[in-house]
């Protein structure tokens, strides 16, 4: 984060309904992967659609000073890639800003490459667990020194003859599960790893589309992967589709406010993130579908949201993988609902950029909504949104703009203690939902 004073907001209800058609930046997912794979690749790849906020250029930074050439074209990003294995060791601290899913990822990667580098982040970075990657990691011959309760910063001693792993997830984590990927890359012999529940599959949909070959079968109510090492990767372009993580915030906003009807456009739908539309059908929200297609691997489609009259959810502890990114935006619209929701099995919550579960409650009830915590579960009584609370958004992007989504459906102004973090995923979000005719305003 550049700027060093914090930027407080304020979100109102707006005056008329929201209304027209956006297209959010490109998936968070998708992007740092996309940048990672080409990395590793042997010629160049083009990514169209790249996420420019800035977990993904912390990505883009590292990747840099591990050796690979990456520079924008024009609208687009060009990445030479060093070839599997051949990345060189970095001159200074790695520095992966907000983002975990940078820092995993990319320990997978350099857990089977012989060099030395040390990885740390922001507060809210340095916070979060890293055993969940350092610990299968070393199955592969790496070393990890981090401080206690293995926080970063991290040091990794790269194995210099990696071992392929077998590993079988404690937790449903698609950054647990491609940090393993990754590091079997530049292992002999087979990767395996297993997940309890399916979570998303980006990095195996990449993993081909660059030429290795993985095969996925069921595994219980999980998944079992198996990846070939030492594939030739070779450059692939990469169509990045936008965010339906980020997509969630304009659509929820419209959903909320009467008479609204939002479009995002070139959405991805990828079944493994769609947990959040699903339940808002459920909850009985207009939401809409056209234009389906497959784009650079993945579905995408444009997706509208109408003013709806919601009712209250029960949303089982076995979707949470496929909407974990969503719960904050969901308690928003779950406060607008008519009635007693209950979200269940958050638990992951707790370790995200901030403790989720425990701010997504703070950030409803000093709104006077009212929430509790019993057990992983978090329970909202819905039906009016007082407002006039003074969200502290910890870091978190996500808490940022679920804030202001609310602002947009309370009696009274919300505010918010900071809008810096918003940039890390999804730059532009205010302009945006301004755009849009939402009610948003910059306070001293
Ligand atoms: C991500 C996986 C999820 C998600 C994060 C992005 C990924 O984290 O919360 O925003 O790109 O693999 P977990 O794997 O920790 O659930």
């Amino acid at each position: 984060m550049n700027e060093t004073s914090p930027r407080p907001y304020l979100a109102r209800r707006p005056a008329a309904p929201l209304s027209g058609r956006v297209s959010v930046p490109g998936d968070k997912s998708i992007s740092h992967r996309a940048l990672m794979f080409g990395a590793l690749a042997v010629g160049q790849t083009r990514i169209s659609g790249l996420l420019e906020g800035e977990d993904v250029l912390r990505t883009a930074s590292a990747m840099r000073a591990l050796g690979a050439g990456i520079t924008r074209d024009g609208a687009d990003w060009l990445v030479s890639g060093r070839g599997l294995g051949g990345l060189t060791e970095p001159e200074d601290v790695l520095d992966m800003g907000n983002s975990g899913t940078a820092a995993r990822l990319l320990a997978g990667i350099l857990a089977t490459h012989d060099l030395y580098a040390v990885m740390t982040g922001d507060a809210s970075l340095r916070r979060r667990p890293m055993r969940r990657v350092t610990e299968p990691l070393s199955l592969a011959g790496a070393r990890f020194f981090a401080r206690a309760g293995d926080r970063l910063p991290l040091t990794i001693l790269g194995a210099r003859d990696p071992l392929p792993l077998r590993y079988r997830l404690p937790v449903a984590s698609a950054q647990v599960k491609s940090a393993v990927l990754l590091a079997g890359l530049n292992a002999p012999g087979y990767t395996e790893v297993e997940e309890p529940e399916p979570t998303r599959d980006h990095s195996e949909n990449m993993l081909r589309h660059f030429g290795a070959e993985v095969s996925v079968s069921a595994a219980g109510r999980g998944r079992h992967i198996r990846l070939k090492g030492q594939p030739e990767l070779r450059a692939a372009d990469v169509a990045v589709p936008g965010d339906p993580s980020s997509a969630a915030f304009p659509l929820a906003a419209a959903l909320l406010v009467p008479g609204s009807a939002v479009t995002a456009a070139n959405t991805g739908l990828n079944p493994l993130r769609a947990g959040l539309f699903l339940t808002l059908r459920e909850m009985g929200a207009r939401l809409e579908t056209a234009n389906e297609r497959v784009a650079g691997g993945e579905p995408v489609g444009d997706l509208t949201a109408f003013y709806s009259d919601l009712a209250a959810v029960d949303v089982p502890p076995e979707r949470a993988p496929s909407m974990i990114d969503e719960y904050p935006v969901l308690a928003v619209l779950c406060a607008a609902a008519r009635g007693t929701s209950r979200l269940r099995g958050l638990a992951e919550l707790r370790v995200k950029e901030s403790d989720r579960l425990a701010a997504t409650a703070a950030l409803l009830r000093v709104n006077g909504v009212r929430a509790e915590i019993e057990g992983d579960d978090l329970i909202i009584h819905g039906g009016a949104i007082p407002g006039g609370g003074m969200v502290e958004t910890r870091m978190d992007h996500r808490l940022a703009m679920s804030a202001l989504v609310l602002g947009q459906a309370a009696d009274a102004p919300v505010r918010i203690d900071d809008a810096r973090f918003i940039d890390t995923s999804f730059p532009g979000f205010i302009g945006l939902m301004r755009g849009l005719g939402a009610a948003l305003e910059a306070v001293a």
